[in-house]
């Protein structure tokens, strides 16, 4: 299918050389054309300039062609689907209990030393079947789609046995063949302590290095190795452990750190080269300066942090030491149960101070990063795959986190396909 969008009021993340990233300072200038055309060819971007310039392109002769799909964006802007880097989007059920519990006054650490959070989701998710699972993780990823998500991280970590973490993961991979987002899975063993390993911590690392890591790397079932390590949860040296022992299984580290206290987290994943190191409400001057020595991309959660009435990361602070940053939605029952890409970039406008620009690079680009898809995904490049938002009539792009909690998204592309 060949597809031309013409007239677009603005083409936002274009790039004629493509970067990995985008840090510092370069955060707050975005790449855009205005008055711009578009055109996609094999679910590939083949084209895109100014219309001044389509009317002397080899494209103009398509215009009006029966085989062509042509669409009119006047008013609209189109940019690319956003990369949402951290979800947890297969689970069983929801929990609003523990929300009530938490409007009465528990906090999620709390909730989560009564048998509630993971482990409650952990149950569910052990007495659920595949097929189930794979019907409730499609509805969601259908709903982020609308929403302008294009590619989706998936970890496991509600399984917290050998074969409920390989049945979680089996169903990513079933998904991944189902969905027409680009879906990376991780495998997180390492999310909390399951009951029946209370006070035998230890042993349940063993089993995650010794059985889980072999099995799921010997399935070709994860791209990526996560940890929660944190306060109440794992800690650096186990952390350690367990990263090198999927490094050695060729799993890439993408860790939970520094949510609940200043954990050792950040320090540990830039250690093992973790392609990002995520959440980072506790980030000082010493784990900003490991990331500044680092391709580690710090990746900031605010729907979490929303949720959980957590103090939010200092990215502010962080984008002025020159890091990258990237936001994703972290998509799950327990610490935020909504996949909004759009509210993601309010968030980090309103409670991190990030200007639009800085957000929009967030969820694009740097997302992309953080889940290893930037060399075919995240901006508007020739040759990228064409994910693609077209936004509904908008003023400028500013109005995208502005307008929060409605969807400023008309129409999604995906792989060149409406
Ligand atoms: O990223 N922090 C650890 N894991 C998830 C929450 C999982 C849950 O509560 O079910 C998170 O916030
Ligand atoms: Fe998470």
């Amino acid at each position: 299918m060949k597809i031309l969008i013409r007239d677009i009021k603005a083409l936002l993340q274009t790039e004629n050389e493509t970067r990995s990233k985008v840090a510092g300072a370069e955060m707050a200038s975005l790449p855009a054309i205005e008055n711009a055309y578009l055109f996609i060819e094999d679910g590939l971007i083949r084209a895109f300039g100014s219309m001044a310039d389509f009317a002397n392109s080899p494209y103009v002769s398509y215009s009006g062609h029966s085989d062509i799909h042509e669409i009119d964006a006047t008013g609209r802007m189109v940019m690319p689907a956003f990369c949402d880097s951290h979800t947890h989007i297969v689970y069983a059920g929801s929990r609003e209990i523990e929300y009530i519990d938490k409007i009465r006054g528990l906090s999620y650490e709390e909730i989560a030393r009564r048998g509630g959070g993971i482990l409650n989701s952990a149950r569910r998710l052990q007495e659920s079947d595949e097929i189930e699972l794979v019907e409730q993780a499609l509805e969601r990823l259908e709903e982020i789609r609308m929403l302008g998500t294009g590619a989706v991280e998936i970890k496991s970590g509600y399984g917290l046995t050998t074969d409920s973490e390989l049945k979680m993961l089996r169903v990513i991979k079933k998904l991944k063949d189902l969905s027409p987002l680009t879906i990376k899975a991780t495998f997180l063993g390492a999310h909390a302590v399951p009951a029946a390993y209370k006070k035998r911590q230890h042993a349940y690392v063993d089993l995650v290095i010794e059985e889980m890591i072999p099995l799921v790397a010997g399935e070709g079932l994860a791209d990526y190795i996560d940890v929660f390590c944190d306060r109440g949860f794992f800690t650096e040296g186990e952390t350690d452990r367990i990263l090198m022992a999927g490094i050695k299984h060729g799993l890439q580290p993408k860790i939970h750190a520094n949510e609940l206290d200043f954990s050792g987290g950040i320090q540990v994943g830039v250690k093992y080269n973790a392609l990002s190191v995520d959440h980072l409400e506790f980030t000082g001057d010493a784990e900003i300066k490991a990331l500044l020595n680092s391709d580690t991309m710090p990746t900031l959660l605010p729907g979490a942090a929303f949720f959980l009435e957590m103090e939010y990361p200092p990215a502010r602070k962080m984008i002025d030491s020159g890091l990258p940053v990237a936001m994703a939605s972290d998509y799950n029952p327990g610490s935020s149960p909504s996949g909004n890409m759009q509210l993601v970039m309010s968030l980090g406008c309103v409670k991190m101070k990030m200007i639009p620009e800085e957000v929009i690079h967030a969820v694009t680009l740097n997302g992309a990063y953080a889940m290893g898809v930037e060399d075919i995904l995240g901006s508007i490049a020739v040759g990228k795959q064409a994910n693609l938002i077209i936004t509904k009539r908008i003023p400028t792009y500013a109005f995208l986190p502005y307008a929060y909690g409605s969807n400023k998204v008309e129409r999604v592309i995906i792989n060149g396909k409406l």
